[in-house]
């Protein structure tokens, strides 16, 4: 079976919309994919300090990182379910990436640049914004964050799929909103 890894950082947890879209959308890839799913809410980890830098620097890293790395490395597919925060994804997605973006398992340097090592061709970005800001918008900087590090990485496409303007959208165009992104969602899936 092939491999998707789901990471989650849906901070509201039951609350979080974001997660209600995403669980479906993550039920039907799981008729096709093994799933290894990092909970981001749950790992409580830190962005890289003047120590865990000069360790990395000597080789140390924390076992969870490489093993996610290495993880990641080896994936098919990888689905990131994140609200909208401060005009990108909340700063925990980023620091995970940091700890996991490590040289030779993730990506190498070819003598001329950095070139990615990763087996994945699709991510898949699920989202809802409060705001009225499409994706693809030059406000919205998760999508273009995680096309940028698929060039690193060498992840391929970036889908996303998102509801937006929910935080100044009636209880009824909400719901609205999720379930069409849904059925977009799932409609991706299938060819995912
Ligand atoms: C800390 C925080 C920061 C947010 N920043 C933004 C933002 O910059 N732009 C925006 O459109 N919405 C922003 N929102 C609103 C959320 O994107 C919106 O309510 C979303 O649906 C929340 O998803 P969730 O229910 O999965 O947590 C923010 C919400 C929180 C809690």
């Amino acid at each position: 079976m092939k491999k998707l890894v789901v990471i989650d950082a849906c901070i509201r947890g039951e609350e979080s919309r974001t997660r209600r879209l995403a669980e479906p959308i993550i039920a039907s890839l799981s008729k096709r994919y093994e799933i290894k799913r990092y909970d981001l809410t749950e790992m409580a980890i830190e962005p890289l300090t003047s120590r865990t830098y000069a360790d990395r620097a000597a080789g140390i890293v924390p076992e969870w990182a490489a093993e996610a790395a290495r993880t990641i490395a080896e994936a098919d597919r990888i689905l990131i379910a994140a609200p909208f925060w401060d005009m990108s994804f909340p700063a925990v997605v980023k620091v995970f990436f940091e700890h996991v973006s490590l040289f030779d398992i993730t990506f190498t340097d070819n003598g001329r640049s950095c070139v990615g090592l990763c087996k994945c061709e699709k991510v898949m970005l699920v989202t809802t914004r409060g705001m009225n800001i499409p994706t693809g918008d030059a406000r919205e900087q998760a999508t273009s964050y995680l096309q940028a590090l698929s060039r690193l990485w060498d992840l391929g496409t970036v889908l996303t799929v998102a509801a937006w303007n929910l935080d100044y959208s009636t209880p009824e165009e909400l719901e609205e909103k999720i379930e069409n992104a849904t059925r977009f969602g799932l409609r991706l899936a299938e060819s995912f």
